[in-house]
């Protein structure tokens, strides 16, 4: 029997024994467990190969549980939790005693969302604890946007995966936290910057490197393929300096002609930045199965979601 599937009481089954499921998300696929059970979230860690000062994100079905994971909760938090969730934002929050330092990489702040998935919102209603999840990929790879994808990484590591079809948005959730009740921008996502704005005033962006103990999560080298990505602003030089190269192309909606490219991936023919990220680590994904030299990818608008898109792009170059 496949390990994908539709059943909902299934994956409670799982998660009710300790076990970790692969689970739907509109942004990307997670590895979930019991937020109180350590040993699912030892595996978690362990299955993913993730270092133990990467915290994890809790996932609530509703706000209501928000008060049992966070305290001392800053108003334009709920704010911006009124306006977007369930949905791709994720709040770094002072966290409760009863939070596991596990969770939090010993962090005194927890980060926590509600999902915009009718699954997860569903099996999340049917449990009795809220769900701690990384995206489900191996350390520093693609984050997987479909079932199948988690099963390419994981096959039998894992013994259910949640099938919630492709994942919507694509991209991780946008990630805040505060500093003075004032919101700080942790990771781009699929909550544009822009909107953000519109409810919390100005965002400053926490500073970009592997050290800064505030931010755990901000590799200079993520999201990435095996095979070598080159992000250029201008795509004919790159594939000429490269012609002698089997290249992989993606571009945002332009058909790029030329014998050099042996497979090219359109993110949106309609020129659309949130169909362009929906489409981005499928894109990914695929190019890095076939038998190609290199990808090169086009550096996109420094706007809305082309920001969320350069800034994956980048540390897949790194
Ligand atoms: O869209 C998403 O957020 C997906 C889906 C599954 O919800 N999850 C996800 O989780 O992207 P993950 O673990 O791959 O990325 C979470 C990021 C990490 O970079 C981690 O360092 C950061 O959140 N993070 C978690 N807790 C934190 C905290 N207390 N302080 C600072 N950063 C934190
Ligand atoms: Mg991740």
């Amino acid at each position: 029997m496949s390990i994908i599937s539709n059943d909902i009481n299934k994956a409670i089954e799982v998660l009710l024994q300790d076990e970790v499921i692969g689970f739907p998300t509109e942004t990307v696929y997670g590895l979930a467990g019991n937020i109180f059970s350590e040993k699912a979230i030892d595996k978690i860690y362990s299955i993913k190969k993730r270092p133990s000062f990467n915290p994890l994100i809790v996932h609530l079905h509703s706000v209501h549980k928000l008060s049992a994971i966070a305290k001392n909760i800053p108003d334009i938090a709920t704010e911006l939790a009124k306006k977007f969730w369930p949905g791709p934002l994720t709040l770094i929050l002072e966290k409760q005693e009863n939070i596991s330092c596990k969770i939090t990489a010993n962090k005194n702040t927890v980060a926590v969302r509600i999902p915009n998935h009718p699954k997860a919102l569903s099996l999340l209603q049917k449990i009795p604890f809220p769900l701690a999840a990384p995206s489900a990929n191996p350390f520093k790879s693609v984050s997987p946007t479909s079932a199948q994808h988690v099963y390419h990484y994981f096959k039998n590591d894992i013994s259910f995966i949640l099938d919630g079809g492709n994942c919507e948005s694509g991209i991780e959730s946008t990630i805040i936290g505060f500093k003075n009740e004032k919101p700080l921008l942790y990771r781009h996502g699929a909550v544009s910057i822009e909107s953000i704005e519109k409810i919390a005033g100005k965002v400053s962006i926490i500073t970009n490197n592997e050290t800064n103990p505030d931010a755990p999560g901000m590799l200079l080298k993520h999201y990435s393929p095996k095979t070598k990505l080159i992000l250029t602003e201008n795509i004919f030089e790159t594939i000429e300096n490269n012609r002698h190269q089997k290249i992989g192309l993606i571009t945002f909606y332009k058909e790029i002609i030329s014998s050099s490219v042996q497979h090219q991936i359109i993110l949106s023919k309609n020129k659309n930045l949130e169909e362009a990220a929906r489409n981005l680590f499928a894109a990914l994904i695929e190019l890095d199965e076939m038998n190609i030299d290199m990808i090169i990818a086009e550096r996109f608008p420094e706007e809305s979601l082309g920001r969320s898109i350069n800034d994956r792009l980048t540390r897949a170059a790194f």
